[in-house]
């Protein structure tokens, strides 16, 4: 008999063989698209640490999410900017919102050809950049906010989002919005709890694009990086209080709780690859150190390969565009 026995490269010979015996694939309903929607801008403006996207007027927002439409991209993720910030972050909740508004203009453009969802929080509303309410120690007070949010998921609910996603990291956070809903005549609304959020630095082009100025820290409330079990508890207790889905939140550097998560619970797994890691690969590829297409499609098909159904990514529209 020759040597080797085992020819694992038989396999790998052509691409219609390699394509044959792939386990993992992209689809471009397994991608949502966040957007941005500025408040009291005439012209899209470019987010200067994330290369290729925008704060979008409302004008421009809805020609995005079209756009979204037509590549078949499954979902739209919608972040409002208000012009002015205040103590509480009461825009958040008011009617008339930028977020409101926002949420209502691309559901009335898509119809139900794509998910629009709410991220329920109060950060890009308050002056000092915290998710919540602060106590008097300065600290994020949770029962108050879990009030606000409750709030802000019916003013979401009200104009038109057809999922909201608190990413406080609040505790009890999803039952207080769910029981908020139901309430309000919305137990049709499906909640996506950002339920393993980490405390990262791979935030920071997030910070940038909705103009919020963190003063502290959110390590009171987001999770310490170090560890993996607490997430498999704040991923049982969402679910418990009612998560219809549940995120992981960042992505690439998390792939081991995605894993896990996605053997732990039978509620979809989404995965969110944030602004720290696009601009990361957008700033390599940007000085020819990686190729991009490849860079990108590569922590895509990773992300999905560890267990997660559906991917938060900036690239969404593009990649799917490509996928068509
Ligand atoms: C909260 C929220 C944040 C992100 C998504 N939702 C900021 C934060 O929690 O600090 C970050 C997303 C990214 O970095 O791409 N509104």
């Amino acid at each position: 008999m020759s040597y080797p026995a085992e020819r694992p490269r038989r396999l790998r010979r052509t691409s219609a063989l390699r394509g044959l015996v792939a386990e993992t694939r992209l689809h471009p309903a397994d991608l949502i698209q966040p957007l941005f929607v500025r408040e009291g801008i005439d012209e899209p403006r470019p987010i200067v640490c994330m290369p290729g996207q925008v704060q979008h007027t409302r004008d421009s927002v809805r020609k995005a999410a079209a756009a979204a439409v037509r590549a078949g991209v499954g979902g739209l993720l919608i972040f409002g900017i208000p012009a002015a910030k205040d103590p509480d972050g009461r825009g958040a909740w008011a009617p008339d919102g930028i977020t409101q508004l926002a949420i209502a203009d691309v559901a009335a453009e898509v119809g139900d050809a794509t998910v629009v969802i709410g991220d329920i929080n109060l950060d890009e509303y308050t002056q000092h950049g915290h998710v919540g309410i602060l106590g008097p120690d300065g600290d994020v007070d949770n029962d108050a906010t879990l009030r606000a949010y409750a709030r802000v998921a019916e003013a979401q609910a009200a104009a038109g989002a057809h999922v909201v996603a608190p990413s406080g990291m609040m505790d009890g956070q999803v039952g207080a919005i769910r029981r908020a809903l139901d309430a309000a005549g919305h137990e049709r609304v499906p909640i996506l709890a950002y339920a393993a959020k980490y405390d990262s630095a791979f935030y920071g082009p997030f910070r940038d694009a909705v103009e919020s100025r963190l003063v502290g820290t959110r390590s009171t409330h987001q999770q310490d990086p170090a560890n993996l079990r607490e997430s498999l508890r704040e991923v049982l207790l969402d679910v418990e209080e009612g998560a219809d889905m549940v995120m992981v939140k960042p992505a690439g550097l998390y792939l081991d709780v995605v894993r896990r998560v996605a053997d732990a619970v039978h509620v979809p797994v989404v995965a969110y690859q944030v602004s720290g890691e696009y601009a990361a690969i957008e700033a390599a590829a940007a000085n020819g150190w990686l190729v991009r297409d490849r860079a990108i499609v590569e922590s895509l098909t990773a992300i999905r390969r560890a267990g997660a159904g559906s991917v938060v990514t900036y690239w969404a529209t593009e990649v799917a565009e490509r996928l068509r």
